[in-house]
């Protein structure tokens, strides 16, 4: 069972499967979303929806199995909340499945201990015809201090599949202040990037 849910706190991690498999494990999304109605398939796609309607916070706690001897929480690990939290993000935007297409590199910038509270925060930023980029910001709680280290933000590129599994036209994101249509425009940048990149087969 996912004990992971968008703006609550959950302790107890859900560890049956790999980072990448998040979004392909389309029943869990399907679970937290709703199914796919394409019934409103059409309503929903001509509708845009504010950045603010899909964003979410997820928190876990870290358990002695998410790190290694030493107590330092795996990569790997955080790398799977922030494609669960992107996921969830991306599929509440589209109300559909969702498959995560590319995540961009990033550093781990300071070191996660069993313990800690890690909360991943993640927001659309842009949207093309049926991809989306979400930007994940992580960071640790040390429960017993209160200290907060910034632990990694990264961008990651999801796509809305259809029934069938073909791409599917996703809602309009719409921008509601400066910094969101700043956003917009990077997001639009690193997307060609992306596709540039995938061209060549990265
Ligand atoms: C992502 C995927 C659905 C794209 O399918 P495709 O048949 O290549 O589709 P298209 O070339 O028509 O692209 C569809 C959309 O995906 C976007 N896309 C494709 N590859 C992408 C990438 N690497 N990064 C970002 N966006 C990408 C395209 O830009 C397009 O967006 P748009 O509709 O907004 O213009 C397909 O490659 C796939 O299923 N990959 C595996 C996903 C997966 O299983 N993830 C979990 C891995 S563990």
């Amino acid at each position: 069972m996912c004990q992971t849910r968008p703006e609550v706190s959950a302790f107890g991690p859900a560890r049956s499967a790999p980072p990448c498999a998040a979004h392909g494990d389309t029943a869990r999304h399907e679970a937290l979303a709703g199914p796919p109605s394409d019934q409103s398939d059409q309503e929903k796609t001509v509708t845009g929806k504010p950045i603010s309607a899909s964003r979410v916070v997820l928190s876990q706690i870290m358990q002695p199995l998410d790190a290694n001897v030493s107590g330092n929480v795996h990569g790997g690990v955080i790398l799977r909340l922030m494609d669960e939290a992107g996921g969830v993000a991306a599929t509440r935007h589209c109300r559909a499945r969702t498959v995560t297409a590319a995540i961009d590199s990033f550093s781990f910038l300071s070191p996660v201990y069993v313990g800690n509270l890690v909360t991943v925060k993640a927001s659309l930023n842009w949207v093309g015809h049926s991809s989306m980029e979400v930007g994940v910001h992580v960071e640790a709680e040390d429960l017993r201090t209160g200290e907060i280290t910034h632990t990694a933000s990264g961008y990651l590129a999801y796509v809305c599949l259809d029934a069938d599994g073909r791409p599917r036209q996703v809602p309009a994101l719409l921008p509601e202040t400066d910094e969101d249509r700043r956003r917009m425009a990077e997001a639009e940048e690193r997307q060609q990037a992306r596709l540039k990149m995938r061209k060549r087969g990265g």
